[in-house]
């Protein structure tokens, strides 16, 4: 049987969807209809299993799995054989403490010799220890944001991304541990023809990554601003540059960064910039 790479996937949860629709930009065709817990890709050599989120290290390290897309967070609180390869930009979240709104909170002094409710018990471990902060940890799976309610500890420390759920739950943020986004991870020493194949789906995974933070502008300008508006939007290389039937006008395309839009749309129209077009590219390898 010829190799194939095996891919864990996040069973349900936030990064489900968007594993799934990467996977699908990156070109990569599957039928997950009937709720099957491993399928193959028609037109890859890729296997896709759907595991639960918290398994998926200890699988990678096994080997059940070669690699997987999971948040950093647990590649950190799992400290398993496996490294993150790429980061994906999505699922973005931060791990801190809470504690309830009406504390008024000092600093991390606070939770000396409290308990705190958390499915990151390591992380928060570590966490503690370098800051010389005692407390009971109580390490629970899921719902950890309603502990303190129940009198089952005096904060928490879970993943808050919109922070809507410790609101809901009336408690606040105090504290950032870390920062998270979901990457790609692989197996430490992945052998050499999967890797031919990983490098095959991360070459793919850029492209697609790096069109998401680019956009193709066109836009008409006046022949003696050229020389400004090149430099405004220089693009990959250079931007291509047309003359329009109009005399004295060109058009010029080039590729802009999502993250320096309104700044740079500002620019071109001080430099007499008009009918300005912002496409979106689907995919992009520079
Ligand atoms: C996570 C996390 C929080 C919530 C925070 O749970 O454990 O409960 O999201 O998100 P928010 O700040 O946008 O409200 P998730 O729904 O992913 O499920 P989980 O309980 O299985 O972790």
């Amino acid at each position: 049987m010829s190799e194939k790479l095996k891919i864990a996937i996040q069973k349900s949860g936030r990064l489900h969807e968007n594993s799934l629709r990467l996977l699908k930009e990156c070109g990569i065709s599957f039928d997950n209809g009937n709720d099957h817990l491993k399928i193959q890709a028609n037109n890859f050599p890729l296997e896709i299993l759907f595991l639960r989120n918290s398994d998926i290290p200890q699988y990678v390290e096994d080997g059940v799995a070669d690699i997987a897309i999971i948040g950093q967070n647990l590649i950190i609180e799992k400290d398993k054989k496996i490294e993150e390869i790429i980061k994906l930009g999505f699922s973005k979240c931060r791990l801190s403490l809470a504690v309830p709104k009406n504390v008024e909170y000092p600093g991390l002094t606070w939770f000396n010799g409290r308990k705190i409710a958390t499915s990151y018990p390591n992380t928060l471990k570590k966490f503690l220890d370098k800051n010389n902060i005692r407390v009971e940890i109580h390490e629970i799976s899921g719902s950890v944001e309603i502990a303190p309610n129940i009198g089952l500890a005096d904060g928490i420390c879970d993943l808050v991304s919109s922070g809507s759920t410790l609101f809901k739950n009336g408690l606040k943020e105090v504290e950032i541990i870390l920062e998270s986004e979901a990457c790609l991870a692989a197996k430490t020493d992945v052998d050499a023809k999967k890797k031919i194949l990983l490098d095959k789906l991360i070459f793919r995974m850029k492209a697609v990554l790096t069109s998401r933070n680019n956009k193709y502008v066109l836009l008409n300008a006046p022949d003696k601003k050229l020389d400004t508006i090149k430099r405004i939007i220089p693009g990959i290389k250079s931007p291509t540059i047309m003359p329009l039937a109009e005399k004295g006008w060109s058009s010029v395309h080039s590729v802009i960064n999502e993250n320096d839009f309104w700044e740079i749309i500002d620019q071109l129209k001080e430099n007499g910039a008009q009918g300005i077009l912002i496409i979106p590219i689907e995919k992009m390898i520079v």
